[in-house]
């Protein structure tokens, strides 16, 4: 296993670029499967989790080529409607599977997913809608079983106790694309992901209007064709860059992200007191203003909320911010494995709850820490930037699942930071 290893405390300066959104990737992907017909993406990120969404596409027969960010799927070839436990057990968004095959082939078995370190990830809104839509589901032995012979457009309401649910809606979109008549989903999830999804439905000839807010209406066609796309670029990577300049003091520009999916983060950041300016090419450039580090407050809410993607990160740099900050996560309330790691770099914070309370320190020191999801990792590369020190961080696969090549990123702007065989 890999592990990072930084020497903190030095601000990044220079240019950073943005790869392709791992969470509009992953469900376009699964979108090549409603139809026979070769598809292209491009802007695809080389991830861990796109990797493995490539192998389940492979296990279910169909052809696949992927080459410096551009995937061609031939998904002709699909000749079975079962994503293996062994697959789904290592992604949760396999999910996004059900949707369609069972569209395409009347039927999906898809292993349930299981919990993971995030907490609890229920399915109850997914199977809620496909029912909606006529499906005939049941869970046998670990499985998702979902059968439909005909599927038929339906009011669907997709809120559940955390709010709208995005592979939930992602699945209820795919499969209405394919339902004879009209399907509304309400309070469905508003995420640019979700609205990237349904512009390449709408490529691939579906009739999808109002995807981005929470009323989105599929009108069912009798098929859908081959489409080329190109995935949006990765929000929550565009605000770890973003964060990785206020919490060293440097000044970045950030390239290809889009300014309008990142107001909640850019709200917080000027309340904080680091310096956001949008350049006419479309760049952002961020620096640390003059008068430090300020505490706020933060609650994580569906988008446009503050993004739970982007809670453990901008914990990291509370960690450094003057005062007492509190974070409320609404939407995964056990999201906070990155604490115990963050508080052995000296942080200083305790849990209440669904609530994290930070008290900000002078500085942080190097540590050696632990990965344990996606975003904790992210979360500890940034404390390990700016902290005194080395910082050993172990079990970056996590980190892989979800950023192409940040350390190299990194290092290209100045950070002290390289990947090593453990
Ligand atoms: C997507 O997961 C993202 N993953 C997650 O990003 C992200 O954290 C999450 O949305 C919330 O924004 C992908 O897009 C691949 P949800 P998803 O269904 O769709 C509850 C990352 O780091 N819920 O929107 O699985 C659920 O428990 C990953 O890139 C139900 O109650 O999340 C949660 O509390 C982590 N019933 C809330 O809704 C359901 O049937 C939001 O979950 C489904 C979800």
């Amino acid at each position: 296993m890999d592990k990072i290893v930084i020497e903190g405390n030095v601000p990044l300066v220079g240019e950073v670029s943005v790869s392709g959104a791992k969470n509009a990737a992953l469900p376009i992907i699964a979108a090549t499967l409603l139809t026979d017909e070769p598809c292209i993406i491009k802007n695809v990120p080389a991830l861990r989790d796109v990797l493995t969404m490539i192998k389940i596409l492979k296990s279910l027969g169909v052809k696949t080529s992927f080459e410096a960010g551009r995937l061609k799927v031939e998904p002709k070839y699909l000749r079975q409607h079962v994503a293996d436990y062994k697959f789904v057990s290592t992604m949760r968004a396999s999910i996004c599977l059900l949707g369609p095959l069972l569209a395409r082939l009347k039927q999906a078995r898809v292993s349930m997913p299981g919990g993971c370190i995030i907490g609890q990830r229920p399915v109850d809104l997914h199977l809620k809608g496909l029912r909606a839509l006529g499906a005939r589901i049941k869970i046998e032995h670990g499985y998702i079983i979902a059968e439909g012979k005909t599927l038929r457009g339906s009011d669907i309401y997709l809120g559940g106790a955390y709010g709208s649910s995005v592979l939930a809606t992602a699945n209820v979109m795919m499969c209405a694309a394919l339902a004879k008549g009209r399907t509304l989903i309400e309070n469905a999830a508003c995420e640019p992901e979700v609205a990237d999804l349904a512009d390449f439905l709408n490529k691939m000839g579906a009739r999808i209007t109002g995807q981005g807010t929470p009323a989105v209406w599929i009108e069912g066609v009798r098929r859908l064709g081959g489409a080329s796309h190109s995935v949006i670029p990765d929000r929550i990577e565009a605000g770890t860059h973003i964060l990785a300049a206020a919490i060293t003091g440097g000044d970045l520009v950030i390239r290809k992200a889009r300014r309008e999916h990142l107001s909640a983060l850019f709200d917080k950041l000027s309340s904080i007191g680091i310096k956001i300016a949008f350049l006419p090419n479309g760049d952002i450039r961020v620096k640390r203003g003059s008068r430090g580090l300020r505490s706020t407050d933060i609650t994580t809410l569906p988008y446009p909320g503050f993004p739970t993607d982007m809670q453990a990160q901008i914990m990291a740099l509370l960690c450094v911010s003057d005062g007492i900050s509190v974070i409320t996560e609404k939407i995964f309330p056990d999201r906070y494995m990155h604490v115990s790691e963050l508080n052995r770099m000296g942080a200083d914070v305790f849990l209440e709850g669904a609530s994290a309370i930070i008290k900000g320190q002078k500085r942080m020191s190097g540590a050696p820490v632990m990965a344990s999801d996606l975003r904790a990792s992210a979360a500890l590369i940034l404390a390990g930037l700016v902290a005194r020190g080395k910082t050993e961080v172990s079990r970056v696969y996590h980190l892989d699942r979800g950023y192409e090549k940040i350390e190299e990123k990194l290092a290209k702007v100045g950070a002290r930071i390289k990947r090593v065989k453990e």
